[in-house]
Parts: structure tokens; sequence; C-alpha cells
């Protein structure tokens, strides 16, 4: 048996999470309104069929031309009508549904790449792809068919019900009949709906992550001789997700079944009665036709509202993921004015990095990764951050960086003239960054460089090409920077995607470059061209490197060590290569 709390929960959520749905779509209130009314109208309309007909019935056997007249035009206008309502608002519909699918999605992307980077990373890439693509569409549907759903139904259905009590009240008492019924059925549903959408959706976004991840990882899958394993996989999951499917499909059909036996018998015991109530001539032949129409169409409308239960569920559920994507906490953005005033000074004369007693623990770490950390990086210096793997060198760059906020201490950066601004989201724009992992686009090389500076010319990407030890494998291609990269750029080696990362570092111009083991996959000679280049070209900058390599500390004005307790200390290059 299930405990009362469980359903009381169960509700609980369900409303804070249409409650946020509403207030999410409210900016669509117009929308929303203009279907409800023409959904009204609509139903309205063929209730007034139904009228016009009893009218009609009645005039024949009267033998009132008059009426029959008038009520067989009322009952054919009406007819088309309806017709020709229903076509607009399916239109309408159509129309207005792929313009708010598409704002809801892009307002969700916007709540990703604008959220905090460390809530982001949290999520795996495929459940995302999930809410955007599944979650978005079920919400747009809430407003275009779901929400005036609910009102054209209810109108139809307290309509029929008006209808029967203005011709003859006895009559409602069927329709009551069915009440009990409702009330135990909308409590399972509601339970088994809600146990399907989460079992659904889970499985849904692992099956996009293992096809992602198993298709990108290709490779070293086939390398480790492994494919049929993960063809068994797939067929694991599929199968599973089927089950799920095929499990709530049953249940779903002996709803249906039991709902649709109940508003049968709601609808005979309807009929059986206006037959007795005509047989002894208290109702006219007229009204019993209406009666048969009214029967007919209160059975459908309630076992209609019967299912828009499940879709209920089903799009708060969709709600609730899709709250939980906006109401991450968005990056603090920092001093944006000031940032863009002293950008000039910036560019002109760099600019000095001062880190004091930083702390910083991640959000699901006991430890803190880098502990009362102090360091200063001056315009045309070059800082190496050493230490074995896992140490933090790469968490102090995401401080630097400003995708992550330390605990404690603080990040500066000072323009010669003094004037100095936090570390966040602002300052990036002083900063230029060379990932540890391959991060290149689908695109051709050009491409790639101008995500960072689009009004690039030619001659300015082969200057940076030339720079990052890049032009000499670029200039041999046919298309040279033409050259379409693939996916994950595996039609480059290693090596050559890291040089196409720096020249795009350099093509920022910026007056901060942090380099995050950016030359690992480079022989040691053209890491020193490459090293030495940039000095040359670029002499004002700060660099900021993470490096494992003996070779590149001979570059380096100060070297700072890493250690397991996230403390930083200051070590010569003969330390830091022994
Ligand atoms: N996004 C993250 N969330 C939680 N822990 C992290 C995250 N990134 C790194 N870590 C942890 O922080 C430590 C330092 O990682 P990182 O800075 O990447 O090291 P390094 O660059 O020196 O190899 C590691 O123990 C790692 O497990
Ligand atoms: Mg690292």
């Amino acid at each position: 048996m299930k405990k009362p709390g469980e359903y009381n929960e169960l509700f609980r959520s369900l409303g804070s999470e249409w409650k946020w749905l509403l207030g999410y779509i409210s900016r669509y209130k117009l929308h929303i309104a203009v279907y409800v009314i023409m959904g009204i109208v609509a139903a309205a309309m063929g209730l007034g069929v139904s009228v016009s007909s009893k009218y009609l019935i009645d005039a024949v056997l009267d033998k009132n031309v008059h009426t029959i007249v008038t009520s067989a035009a009322a009952a054919v206008f009406l007819g088309l009508a309806q017709i020709v309502i229903n076509a607009v608002i399916s239109r309408v519909a159509a129309m207005a549904g792929t313009k708010i699918s598409s704002e809801i999605r892009e307002n969700i992307y916007e709540h990703i790449v604008f959220s905090k980077w460390e809530s982001v990373r949290r999520y795996h890439s495929g459940d995302l792809l999930n809410r955007i693509e599944g979650d978005a569409g079920a919400v747009a549907s809430s407003i275009v068919t779901f929400i005036p759903g609910v009102f054209t139904k209810l109108t139809q259905f307290v309509g029929c019900l008006a209808l029967v009590l203005y011709y003859d009240p006895t009559m409602a008492i069927f329709a009551f009949l069915s009440t009990p019924f409702l009330a135990l059925s909308s409590r399972i549903t509601a339970k088994m709906t809600r146990k399907y959408n989460k079992e659904s959706r889970e499985m849904n976004g692992k099956l996009i992550s293992f096809y992602s991840e198993s298709i990108q990882n290709l490779q070293m899958i086939k390398a480790f001789d492994i494919t049929s394993r993960y063809v068994e996989q797939i067929r694991r999951n599929l199968a599973l997700y089927r089950k799920i499917r095929l499990d709530h499909d049953k249940f779903a059909t002996i709803m249906t079944a039991c709902m649709a036996v109940i508003g049968l018998i709601v609808s005979y015991a309807c009929y059986g009665w206006g037959v007795w109530r005509l047989w002894n001539g208290i109702i006219s032949f007229g009204t019993m036709t209406l009666f048969l129409q009214i029967s007919g169409k209160l059975t459908a409308s309630f076992s209609s509202l019967v299912s828009l239960a499940p879709s209920a569920i089903s799009i708060a559920t969709a709600a609730g993921r899709i709250m939980e994507i906006t109401q991450m906490p968005l990056e603090n953005g920092g001093d944006a004015d000031k940032a863009a005033r002293m950008s000039d000074s910036v560019r002109k004369n760099g600019v000095t990095i001062e880190c004091e007693n930083l702390t910083y623990t991640y959000d699901d770490g006991t430890e803190p990764v880098v502990k009362d950390v102090s360091f200063i990086a001056r315009a045309g210096e070059t800082i190496a951050f050493v230490g074995p793997s896992g140490e933090g060198k790469t968490t102090v760059l995401r401080l630097i960086l400003g995708l992550l906020e330390p605990d404690s201490g603080s990040i500066i950066m000072r323009t010669d003239d003094g004037e100095a601004i936090k570390a966040s989201e602002s300052t990036r724009r002083f900063c230029s960054y060379v990932p540890q992992e391959n991060a290149v686009f689908s695109g051709c090389i050009a491409d790639n460089l101008r995500i960072v500076c689009p009004e690039a010319s030619d001659d300015d990407l082969k200057c940076v090409l030339e720079a990052a030890d890049a032009w000499s494998f670029i200039e041999r291609l046919p298309l040279g920077i033409y050259t379409p990269v693939d996916e994950k750029g595996v039609n480059f080696s290693e090596g050559q995607i890291q040089r196409i990362s720096i020249a795009r570092a350099l093509l920022r111009d910026a007056a901060v470059i942090v380099m995050d083991e950016a030359t690992s996959a480079l022989d040691a000679a053209t890491e020193e061209r490459v090293l030495a280049n940039m000095m040359k070209a670029y002499p004002n900058r700060t660099r900021i490197i993470t490096t494992h390599r003996p070779s590149m500390l001979r570059y380096c004005t100060r070297i700072y060590r890493i250690s397991t307790d996230g403390t930083l200390t200051q070590v010569s290059a003969e330390e830091a290569a022994g």
C-alpha cells in the first residue's frame, strides 16, 4: 500500500513544477488567450449544432417549415464555421508552436552558456541535449496544445452538462456517476505516469550519452577490440527502454479501456433513461436526439479530460528538468564597464596578475585543491606552474580565467597606471587561452581561428600560424587554411591541433595568454620554436603556462610547484626539472 504522504509529496512537486511553468510561459499569455478563446468558440459551436438539430427534428414533427429552415441553416452554418475555426487553430498552432519551441530552446541554451561553468559541467552533455530537445518540445506543446485543450475540453464537458441540465435535470445524475472513478484513476495515473516519465527521460539521456560517447571514442573502442561489447550494451539498453515503454503502454491501455467501459455505461444509462422518458412522453423526440448526441459528446469530453492528467504530469516532469537548468546560478559578470575602460591601456601596456592567498575547493570535493596560493605575473613575464598530474594546475588557470570563483583570497588584474579589477567573466576580454584538451570545432582551419576574431584577414591568420609553427604543415595542404577540420580534429595529429589552438590564442591579441600543457604533444625543437616566436612577436604579454617539460622552463621568469596539499612554492628550473 502506498502511504498518503507519498501522494502528497508527488502532488506538491507537480504543483510547484506547474507553478514555475505557468510563470515561465506567462510571456506567451496573449498566444494562449487567443487559442483558448478560439477553442472555446469552436467547442460552443459544436454544441450549437446539437441544439439546432433538436429544434430541426421537433420542427419536422410539428411540420413547422420556418423553424426547419432556420435550424437547418444554423446547423450548417455552425458546422462549417467550426471547421474553419479548427483549421485556423491548427495553422496558428503550427506557426506559433515552431516559434515558441525555438525560443524556449534558445532560452535554455542561453542559460546553459551563461551559467557558472562549475554548475553546468555537473550535467552530462547527453542529458543537457535531451533537455534542450525533448523537454523544451514538451513545454512548447503545453502552450500550443495542452493549456488551450484543457479549456476546450472543459467547455465541452460543462456545456454538455449544462444542456442536459437545462433540458432534463434528471439526466445529470448519470454524468456524476463517473466522478468516483475519475478521482480514483487520477491518483493511480499520476503516480504511474510520473514513474514512467522519470524512467524514460533518464533512459533517453543515457542512450544519447552512450551513442555520442561511443561514437566519439570509436577509435579507442576498435583498438581495444571491444566493439561487440558496445553493440551488446546498446542492445541491452534499447531492450530496457522498450520494456519501460511497453510497461507504461500496458498500464495506459488498461486505464483507457476501464475509462471507456465507464464512459459506455454512463452513456448507455443516459440513452436508456432518455428512451424511457420519450416512451412516457416526458421529453420530445428532438430532445431525445439531442441527448443521443450529447451523451456521446459527454463521454468523449469526459475521457479526453481524463487523458489530460498524464499529459499534465509529463509536462510537469519536463518543466521540472528545464526549471533546474534555468535555476543554475549565472556567472556574476564582474565589473564590465570598468574592464571596458581598462582595455586600451591593457592592450598597449599589458597587465599584471596578482594572486593573494587563494583557496579553492570544488563543490564535490572535501579538500582544497588550491590552498593559500599567492603569486604575481607581470606583463612580459612567463610564469609556469609545474607539478604532477592532478595537483591543481588547471584549477589555478580556471581561477585566473574567472571560470571558478575562489573561496577566499583574491585575483586582481592591474594596469601599469595602477588601476585594478577583480578577475571575473569581464576580465576574460584581456585573456586568451590554449586548453589542455583538443578543442576544435567542425569547419575549416580558418573558421577555427576566426572564432575569436571574425574580421581577421587571411594574412593575419598566416601570421599567427607562422608564430605557432603551424604554417609549415598547413602550407603543404592542398586547401591550406581552408582545409576542413573533422569532428574533434581527427584528420590532424594532436601536435598539429595544438599548434592551431596556439595560433587561435595568438590571433585574439590579448594581454594575458594562458596555456594549459599547450605544447605537450610537440617535439622539443618545435616547442622551443613556438615559445621563442611568441616571446619575440608578442613581448609584453603575460604568459601563464603549465607544463611538465624541462625544455619549456628555461623560458620562464618564475616557476611555481603545486604540492599535493594545494600550496605553492617557487622553485628553480633545475629543481622543477628534477
Ligand atoms: N571540475 C572538477 N570538479 C571536481 N574536482 C575536480 C574538477 N576538476 C579537477 N578536479 C580535481 O581537482 C584536482 C586538480 O585537478 P587539475 O587542476 O585538473 O589538475 P592538473 O591540471 O594539475 O592535472 C584533481 O584531484 C581533480 O580530481
Ligand atoms: Mg591539467
